[in-house]
């Protein structure tokens, strides 16, 4: 790896991503490719010294010709794509730019990955990494085994199906053209700089607000969560050590129920900011999300076997330190909800439940 390029590296692991290979990498030039989406903020990314080996470009991975002109003139060896839309509740509502980001967008960057590796003299460096879910695998029951890098795709969401659709893609490309690549399929992230439409910061910022604390349906869905720095280092080691060709499951090994995890933060909460009453008297149960995934659940053996990672955070320590950042970090909050029409999203997504179906 000399010359990184970064798609979606502006929005909330890519943006996490960017600061952990700058730390851990200190000769890496590194690019980040990012169309500053709603979800994608340079906020983000503020902290970070103004150094030559870091540039960002602002772009969209489904203008094919921009995208291919990036990585000739920056002389990419290898593409970490995260850039995607990534919300469930977006992708019910408007599933449009799911196809094009994630299905179009992906098959772009493949495409001028192919073209910059084909034509290159040192084929053996280069890397095509690409981001992916779980949510690919569908939805367990609770007796079900954990996912597996063999379970069949079976994804549910306009969100997972587009994500498959990408996987699919990036497999293709290695098996019929060669191109080197790896996949990781992680669980859901949680931690700084999370954009507060996704569970756990929405929770947090609610609370904070004395705004009720939506949970769909009866809470119970199961979901296996990482803490954001692991799935970066994770993703590193796949980078270094990973086999071509291969996917590697990463998750957290902890299996909450959403309810278990609205009532954690709550306790947090009560604990660093305690308010007049207890926050867990703001939960209120709300319409379910259609077609609602009820568990998920990720069996992480080959890539502690074959590579040795294995999550440093507990669910316990993660949470805690995320609720403790996002205390620390009002004035980020205060500029991404004042921003992207936050608030219509909010209205959008929780005062119309019913009419989504
Ligand atoms: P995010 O929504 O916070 O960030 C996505 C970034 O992609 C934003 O910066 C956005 O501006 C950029 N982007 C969107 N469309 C683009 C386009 N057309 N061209 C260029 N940039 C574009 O997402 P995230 O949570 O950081 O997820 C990153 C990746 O990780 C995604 O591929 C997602 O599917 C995957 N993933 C996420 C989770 C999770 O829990 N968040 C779990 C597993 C995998
Ligand atoms: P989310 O953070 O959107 O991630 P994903 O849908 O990719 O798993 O949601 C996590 C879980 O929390 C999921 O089961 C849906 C549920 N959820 C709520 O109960 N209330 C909410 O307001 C949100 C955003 C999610």
């Amino acid at each position: 790896m000399k010359n990184v390029l970064i798609t979606g590296g502006a929005g909330f692991i890519g943006s996490n991503f960017v600061r952990y290979l700058l730390r851990n990498e200190p000769d890496l030039q590194i690019i980040n490719l990012d169309a500053l989406t709603y979800a994608g903020n340079l906020e983000n990314l503020s902290d970070l010294p103004n150094i030559e080996r870091y540039t960002f470009i602002q772009g969209d991975i489904c203008d094919f010709s921009f995208v291919k002109q990036t990585l000739e003139k920056y002389q990419i060896d290898t593409v970490i794509h995260f850039a995607a839309e990534s919300h469930v509740d977006r992708s019910i509502v408007g599933p449009a730019s799911f196809i094009q980001t994630n299905i179009v967008g992906t098959f772009n960057v493949l495409q001028a990955a192919y073209n910059t590796w084909s034509k290159s003299e040192n084929k053996n460096n280069f890397r095509f990494h690409h981001i992916s879910t779980d949510e690919v695998f569908g939805s367990l029951f609770s007796t079900d085994p954990a996912f597996t890098e063999i379970t069949p795709y079976d994804p549910r969401s306009p969100y997972s199906a587009s994500k498959a659709a990408s996987d699919h893609l990036v497999r293709a490309y290695y098996h019929t053209y060669g191109l080197p690549i790896t996949i990781t399929n992680c669980s859901n992230n949680y931690g700084p700089y999370q954009f507060p439409e996704k569970l756990i910061p929405l929770i947090i910022l609610n609370a904070l607000q004395g705004k009720h604390l939506p949970v769909y349906g009866d809470g119970k869905q199961v979901r296996d969560w990482l803490y954001v720095e692991d799935h970066c280092e994770a993703i590193h080691l796949v980078l270094k050590k990973g086999k071509l060709g291969e996917t590697y499951n990463i998750g957290g090994e902890n299996q909450p129920t959403n309810i278990e995890i609205v009532n954690m933060i709550c306790k947090f909460l009560d604990e660093l900011k305690p308010a007049s009453s207890p926050y867990a008297s703001l939960i209120e149960h709300v319409p379910d999300r259609p077609g609602h995934d009820r568990r998920y659940a990720m069996n992480i053996d080959k890539i502690k076997n074959e590579l040795g990672w294995s999550p440093k955070h507990t669910l316990a320590n993660g949470l805690r330190e995320t609720v403790e950042w996002y205390l620390s970090n009002i004035d980020w909050v205060n500029l991404i909800t004042s921003q992207n029409n936050y608030q219509n999203w909010l209205n959008k997504n929780y005062q119309n439940r019913e009419e989504i179906k």
